[in-house]
């Protein structure tokens, strides 16, 4: 899960500049993504999972790490990218409920990133999907990922990278 969870963290440190909406309101006069979302923070994000999951299948074959998943180019990228998909997807509907940027969004801020990781996989390498995330794999995922990612929060708050702790 490392490519899917290491652009998060690093869109907030690296994010800023031009906003993915460009600033463009949808029809109900409420922005598209919100300026939350933005092409460095998206960019970076995602090359920084990527990287991270090179790293992950050099040192599988390094170390002979048998028992990790077999990542591949193609799964380290949708799991980066699909993370980042899916937190501009929340995004666009955090502003449809008019929710400002930022604003709590409890399930929605936690798992985002793992639906959208997981559509990702789902559409282009679901036989890899469902080989790696087997029942006893898809619950550790879901009770790590909310811990993991409110520890994250917190600490990106008090290294104010984060304006809120959530
Ligand atoms: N970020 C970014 N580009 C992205 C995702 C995140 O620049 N594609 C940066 C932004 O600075 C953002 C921070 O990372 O404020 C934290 O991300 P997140 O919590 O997802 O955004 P929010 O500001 O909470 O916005 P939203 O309410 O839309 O989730
Ligand atoms: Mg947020």
């Amino acid at each position: 899960m490392l490519p899917a969870y290491l652009p998060n963290p690093v869109a907030a440190l690296c994010g800023g500049g031009l906003p993915v909406d460009l600033g463009r309101n949808y029809s109900d006069g409420k922005r598209l993504l919100g300026d939350g979302k933005t092409w460095r923070g998206l960019a970076f994000g995602i090359l920084a999972g990527i990287l991270i999951g090179l790293v992950q299948i050099w040192s599988a074959g390094q170390f002979g790490w048998a028992y990790l998943p077999q990542q591949t180019l193609l799964t380290v990228t949708l799991l980066s990218v699909g993370a980042l998909l899916g937190d501009m997807v929340k995004s666009f509907f955090k502003r449809r409920f008019g929710k400002d940027r930022g604003a709590n969004w409890p399930v929605a801020d936690q798992f985002d990133l793992v639906a959208g990781a997981f559509v990702l996989l789902l559409i282009f390498d679901p036989q890899w999907l469902f080989a790696t995330v087997t029942l006893p794999v898809l619950i550790v995922i879901l009770i790590m990922t909310p811990v993991l990612h409110r520890a994250m929060n917190i600490l990106g708050y008090m290294v104010k990278v984060k304006e809120v702790p959530w």
